[in-house]
């Protein structure tokens, strides 16, 4: 059970909350062996010598998320993540402060998804780092480096890490492009992780893990997955699709289906206990609506 709050200075504090994924057994992870290595090698301890801190770079929707998630759970771990993007500040990636819902209290203290997994030694991930500006940025380089610390103006504290934590960040390789991540930062990030696009043998594998629906029976999903190879090639040609890209093609496809199945009159908002099957026709409904040329 993870506290609502802890004492820091004899002040009392609230956490950050971990996300936990609601990941369906049968919704494995495809692939990412190589990347998954080379983040969990980062994140061996050697005495003296602190964990590493790995940077994901790669397209949007490509699986860096993903890869995050299953490496708090194979490492089983807490996992507090950070939104980056452009109005954070120093606090936010500290401790802030906001009106209390107690009325014995003015302000509560509340510490940033970095500072509590330091404090509870779980996984901070900092997603779309290259979106924070140089100056929220400054606190962190005494957390990437061996200094393992993080200074709070507010509570007048230096929260020092537990052994347990374990760092990364992500981002999206054009952020990068205009070199938004400043020299000071951008070299304690390291190993610099590519996360490229899966192969087309992998992303079918994603689109039958999320919709076991595809599975049965198999000539006929067969059938509309090479179909979709087919119309992404002639509208995208060489540049592949992400697995968000395709999972929201097939998921859209199902939604046409049911949508179409639904009694008259009927507004649906859950797939049916026994919807119908697919055919090509909804496959490329949902293409020209996802990735057709505007007229
Ligand atoms: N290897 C994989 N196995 C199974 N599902 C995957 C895999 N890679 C990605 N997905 C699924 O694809 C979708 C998009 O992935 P995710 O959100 O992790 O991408 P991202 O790189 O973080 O994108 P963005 O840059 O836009 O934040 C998610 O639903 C995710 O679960
Ligand atoms: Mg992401």
């Amino acid at each position: 059970m993870i506290p609502a709050t802890v004492k820091l200075n004899s002040k009392s504090v609230f956490l950050s909350q971990p996300y936990q994924p609601a990941l369906a057994d049968t919704d494995e992870l495809v692939g990412r062996l190589d990347e998954s290595r080379d983040v969990l090698a980062a994140w061996v301890a050697q005495p003296r010598f602190p964990r590493l801190c790995p940077l994901l770079v790669g397209d949007a929707g490509v699986g860096k998320n993903r890869l995050v998630y299953e490496l708090a759970r194979y490492t089983d771990k807490e996992l507090y993540i950070l939104q980056g993007h452009e109005d954070v500040t120093a606090e936010d990636l500290t401790c802030a402060v906001r009106f209390s819902d107690d009325a014995e209290r003015k302000m509560d203290y509340v510490l940033s998804p970095l500072a509590t997994a330091m404090l509870r030694g779980g996984i901070c991930f900092i997603d779309e780092i290259g979106k924070l500006r140089p100056r929220a940025l400054a606190p962190l380089a005494s957390v990437l480096d061996e200094r393992r610390y993080l200074d709070s103006v507010l509570l007048g504290e230096r929260i020092h890490a537990h052994r347990g934590f374990a760092f990364i960040a992500a981002t999206n390789g054009s952020d990068l492009v205009g070199g938004t991540l400043p020299e000071f930062i951008g070299s304690r990030l390291r190993p610099v992780i590519e996360v490229g696009y899966p192969s087309r043998a992998e992303i079918d594998e994603i689109v039958r893990r999320r919709f076991p629906r595809l599975e049965r029976p198999a000539p006929a999903s067969d059938r509309l997955i090479s179909r979709f190879w087919q119309l992404w090639r002639d509208e995208r040609g060489d540049q592949p699709p992400s697995p968000r890209d395709t999972l929201y093609l097939f998921g859209l496809m199902l939604n046409l289906v049911d949508a179409e199945g639904a009694p008259p009159g009927e507004v649906l908002l859950e797939a049916p206990a026994a919807p119908a099957p697919p055919d090509m026709r909804h496959l490329e409904a949902a293409f020209r609506r996802l990735f057709g040329r505007k007229e």
